[in-house]
């Protein structure tokens, strides 16, 4: 199927008419072959679409997010980068709407769990171990046409890196891979004009219980929703407040 790229996202996104009309009608899959710097976008239209976001505090319930943009943002969180690549994750969309109205007393009943278009669990792998080590390695060499003996460096390295850690670390090492995960979930949601509201207030171990994580080898890290915001969210007209350049970055 493809999926042409809808012409307000591609403005929103600072694509120019030009860029826009080589996006058109590829697969979002496709198009990070076709992206090449010329289509880059301006770093005003950056700083300005994140500025726009914030944490969204009440979405409008009756505003659904269109299936191509969302497979866009569900791109957005397959290509993550990760340590070593090896994707320590599971992203667990919550659309039904018994199950979000479970999560809500697990979320400080914040009205956002079901009031989003999207809900998103990002969970975290509990305790890497040799068998998903060899499974990304199979992965890679399929990939690119190379044989997993020629990848054995590589394996040892991670293997390696792995075997210094107990599995709490481990867990620790791999939440923090998926907060990387939800960074570009938020910045891709802005690009595209979808608001966010990244959920940490949340108790893990009720949402690994609702969700039937135990023994998944998965454990609940942070919650994403998803969706537009409501016109009386007051939050929206809050000023931004970040410190100043000069108080957090350092030139040496
Ligand atoms: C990891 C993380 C967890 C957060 N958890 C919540 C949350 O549970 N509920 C909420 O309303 N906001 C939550 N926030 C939003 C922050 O309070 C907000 O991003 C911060 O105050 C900056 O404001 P802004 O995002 O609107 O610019 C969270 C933010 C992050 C990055």
């Amino acid at each position: 199927m493809r999926v042409p790229l809808p012409q307000h996202h591609a403005r929103k996104a600072g694509l120019t008419p030009i860029g826009y009309a080589r996006y058109s009608g590829l697969r979002l899959r496709e198009m990070p072959l076709a992206f090449s710097a010329m289509h880059a976008i301006a770093p005003p239209a950056l700083t300005a679409a994140l500025r726009w976001r914030y944490a969204t505090k009440s979405f409008d319930p009756a505003k659904k997010i269109p299936q191509d943009v969302f497979d866009g943002l569900l791109d957005a969180l397959v290509l993550t980068p990760s340590s070593f690549g090896i994707q320590p994750w599971k992203f667990i969309v919550v659309q039904d709407p018994a199950l979000r109205a479970e999560l809500q007393p697990a979320s400080w009943n914040q009205p956002q769990v079901t009031e989003a278009s999207h809900f998103i669990v990002l969970a975290a792998r509990e305790a890497i171990a040799t068998a998903q080590v060899d499974a990304w390695i199979a992965h890679i060499a399929k990939a690119r046409g190379v044989s997993e003996d020629s990848l054995a460096e590589y394996r040892g390295r991670m293997a390696g890196f792995l075997a210094a850690m107990d599995d709490e670390q481990k867990f620790a090492w791999a939440s923090r891979q998926t907060y990387i995960a939800l960074g570009q979930l938020m910045t891709s949601a802005a690009l595209l004009g979808v608001d966010s509201c990244p959920l940490e207030g949340i108790s893990p171990p009720a949402y690994d219980a609702a969700l039937g994580l135990a023994g998944s080898g998965y454990r609940t890290v942070v919650a994403c929703a998803l969706g537009y915001r409501s016109a009386g969210d007051k939050y929206a007209l809050v000023p931004k407040s970040r410190f100043d350049h000069t108080q957090v970055v350092e030139y040496r």
